[in-house]
């Protein structure tokens, strides 16, 4: 808790401002939460799109594992949330999303690349997400997934769509 405070901070630090923690649901910033989840970063391959986890891996030396955790589980605050989606963790498949992190500039976990050990491996830089982007993904998991149910009405949302067979099953 101590280090995940010490992350916000540095990124506050860094010109991210204002958290959303206990503040409703603004559904401009779930819409544009739900863009960068299901288009800009892909979160949904391994996390589902409703944040139930992935589904597991078919092939390859990864066969029978689930890529991601499901999100509606997570206990982490939300100093958590930004630093696990900012920085990944080494040693696991979840991408690195900003070029900053790992470096003196933005520790991860308190450290830099440069202490991390052989099994510690992160994955190389795919995608990069803007502070904004990733303040606003955090508030998705948030607000959308953690804790919470999926509906039909957000499914329909997600899918930006009127009517799904996907989410009749929903209430
Ligand atoms: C390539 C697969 C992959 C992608 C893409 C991915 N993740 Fe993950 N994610 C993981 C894995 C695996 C973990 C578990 C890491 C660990 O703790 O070992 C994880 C962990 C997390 C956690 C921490 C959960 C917890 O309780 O510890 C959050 C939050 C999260 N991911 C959100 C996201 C978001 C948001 C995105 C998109 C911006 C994303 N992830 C993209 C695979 C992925």
């Amino acid at each position: 808790m101590m280090r995940a405070a010490l992350f916000a901070a540095t990124f506050a630090a860094c010109g991210v401002s204002g958290s959303a923690v206990g503040q409703a649901a603004d559904p401009a910033v779930i819409n544009a939460g739900i863009q960068i989840y299901k288009v800009a970063a892909n979160c949904w391959e391994c996390h589902g799109w409703s944040g139930q986890g992935g589904l597991p891996f078919v092939i390859g030396e990864l066969a029978g594992q689930n890529p991601g955790p499901a999100l509606v589980d997570t206990k982490l605050d939300r100093a958590g949330l930004l630093e696990a989606i900012t920085c990944g963790k080494p040693g696991s498949i979840h991408p690195v999303f900003s070029r900053e992190a790992w470096t003196p500039a933005l520790r991860c976990y308190g450290k830099t690349r440069a202490d991390l050990g052989p099994d510690e491996k992160l994955p190389d830089i795919q995608t990069t997400l803007t502070e904004g982007q990733l303040q606003t993904v955090t508030t998705l998991v948030q607000q959308f997934y953690q804790g919470k149910t999926m509906t039909k009405a957000k499914c329909l949302q997600y899918f930006s769509v009127a009517q799904s067979i996907v989410c009749d099953p929903f209430p």
